[in-house]
């Protein structure tokens, strides 16, 4: 079977966030001939700013074209780079919508285009997958960004004579951003105006692309099975919940796994030394480095915190500074490490408690990939207190380089996160519900006393280091639902 796979990031090309490292680790465990699977896949993704310099492997082909979008004609053309013999990644280069500073903003302002950038992205995805020769049997789509492909495949079969579209599979990774546009943006699409009703993409009277991807395409996944059953719900289904209810029968939540190769502690190029389950030793050498690196005083015996995040209201970054400045106002023995970047009013409310506390607290305002392997490897505890989580993947990473997670028991946190009271054999972090700083402080302090009991400590530790979040398991999930789709 050949399956493309259609995001607007992709690791290590670009990235924001999580879809960048999902995509590309599904990509590379969907064809690998190891896990069984062994799919012919495709990746189509645009080509951003400054990627061809960085990655020489990415080709320009002369495979040009060019799609009417209300008044002009657009062209467009596709870089390529052949990783393996099962997998190709195709590159959109169109460079009035994708040599630009960001990905999809500017100084918090989302460009006024984005409509246009990627519905082109999403008619790319379809030139491509009908002009293969060896052309895919499904098309994968990511997130609001590509959720039109679907419908543009459904016009394509019943009014352009393409017989054979692939069919489609529409994975959500953030319900929250849902690519919500005036009505007039339809016009781009290039598909009749009458195509745009109550049951394909109109949303309070607006395009909706995420609404879009869930009505018409074949099978609807998210990344973790508690978020599949939250988002049926007002408080976390963002006004879809009843069209996810609807779709219920289509609806998979199958959790990420994490990208072995990238983020193993016994390899990893960025931390100043190596560690294992089995020989833990390293990590104390990669904390004080951290501690040193970031400014803090370099003391063993206290536990160090940290959290890598885009700074929202999602990621419970607030209750963080709250939570912290507290239990240090009242004399707790603890550090934080701080990584982000995001809304202003965050970002400062770091700078300040790092000010105010400078020998506990450190704050790196800004992304750093580099720098969030360290903090992992140096990091005793990690804090997820999310507001909501789809999947979450730095719990993921933290439980494999031994920083143990603290995390609000919602959507993939619920369901990679064992707390003692549900299993004190198999624990590996601690859960909280909540969404309130007193129950982050409870929960930090439920740390600080685990950290006293080093047995305790080093057991929910080790257990979190070994578990099992390969890709290799998880991708199989997808292959059985590409499979029954394309039998439907
Ligand atoms: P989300 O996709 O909602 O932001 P995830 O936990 O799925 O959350 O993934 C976030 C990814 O982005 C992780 O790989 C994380 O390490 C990375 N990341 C987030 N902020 C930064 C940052 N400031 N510097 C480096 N990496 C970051
Ligand atoms: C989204 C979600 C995050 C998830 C990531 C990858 O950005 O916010 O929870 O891990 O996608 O699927």
């Amino acid at each position: 079977m050949h399956v493309l796979l259609a995001t607007s990031e992709l690791n290590p090309y670009s990235k924001t966030g999580g879809l960048a490292d999902m995509v590309s680790a599904l990509a590379g465990a969907l064809a690998d001939p190891a896990t069984g699977s062994a799919l012919r896949v495709s990746v189509v993704t645009p080509l951003y700013r400054g990627m061809p310099a960085a990655h020489p492997a990415i080709e320009p082909t002369s495979w040009r074209w060019a799609i009417p979008m209300g008044d002009s004609l657009v062209e467009g053309r596709f870089h390529r780079r052949v990783v393996s013999p099962n997998l190709t990644l195709w590159f959109v280069e169109q460079a009035g919508f994708y040599d630009r500073a960001g990905l999809y903003a500017e100084a918090n302002r989302d460009y006024a285009d984005n409509a246009a950038r990627f519905v082109f992205l999403s008619r790319a995805a379809l030139i491509l997958a009908r002009h293969l020769p060896d052309p895919p049997q499904v098309i994968h789509a990511h997130d609001w960004q590509t959720g039109l492909i679907p419908i543009l495949a459904r016009h394509a079969h019943l009014h352009s004579g393409w017989a054979n579209p692939p069919r489609t599979v529409f994975t959500i990774h953030n319900l929250a951003f849902q690519g919500s546009f005036a009505a007039s943006s339809w016009g781009l699409t290039g598909l009749p105006a009458d195509w745009l009703h109550l049951e394909s993409a109109l949303h309070f009277d607006r395009v909706n692309f995420m609404k879009a991807g869930l009505t018409q395409a074949h099978a609807i996944t998210t990344v973790s099975p508690t978020y599949a059953r939250e988002i049926l719900t007002p408080e976390y289904g963002c006004g879809l919940e009843e069209l996810l209810l609807k779709r219920y029968n289509d609806l998979t939540g199958i959790l990420n796994g994490v990208d072995a190769v990238e983020w193993n502690p016994e390899s990893d190029p960025a931390l100043p030394a190596r560690f294992s389950a089995a020989d833990p030793a390293g990590k104390a050498h990669c904390k004080a480095a951290l501690q040193r690196e970031l400014g803090l005083p370099p003391e063993a015996g206290v536990p160090l915190f940290a959290n890598i995040s885009r700074l929202t209201d999602q990621k419970g970054s607030a209750l963080i500074v709250e939570a912290v400045r507290h239990l240090l106002g009242a004399g707790e023995s603890l550090q934080l490490a701080i990584l982000g970047s995001g809304e202003k009013a965050l970002e400062n409310a770091f700078r300040d408690l790092a000010q105010r506390f400078p020998d506990q607290v450190a704050a790196r305002i800004g992304f750093d990939p580099a720098l969030s392997h360290r903090i992992e490897a140096g990091a005793d505890f990690y804090l997820m207190p999310s507001r909501f989580e789809p999947c979450g993947l730095n719990q993921l990473y933290s439980l494999r380089y031994g920083a143990i997670p603290v995390v609000r028991a919602t959507g993939g946190l619920q369901d990679s996160v064992v707390d003692p009271r549900e299993d004190a054999a198999r624990a590996t972090g601690i859960k909280f519900t909540p969404y309130t700083e007193g129950a982050l402080q409870k929960a930090i302090l439920k740390a600080q006393a685990l950290w006293k009991e080093p047995a305790w400590f080093r057991h929910i530790r080790h257990n979190g280091m070994v578990a099992d979040f390969s890709w290799e398991k998880q991708s199989a999930e997808y292959v059985g639902l590409y499979d029954s789709v394309c039998r439907e």
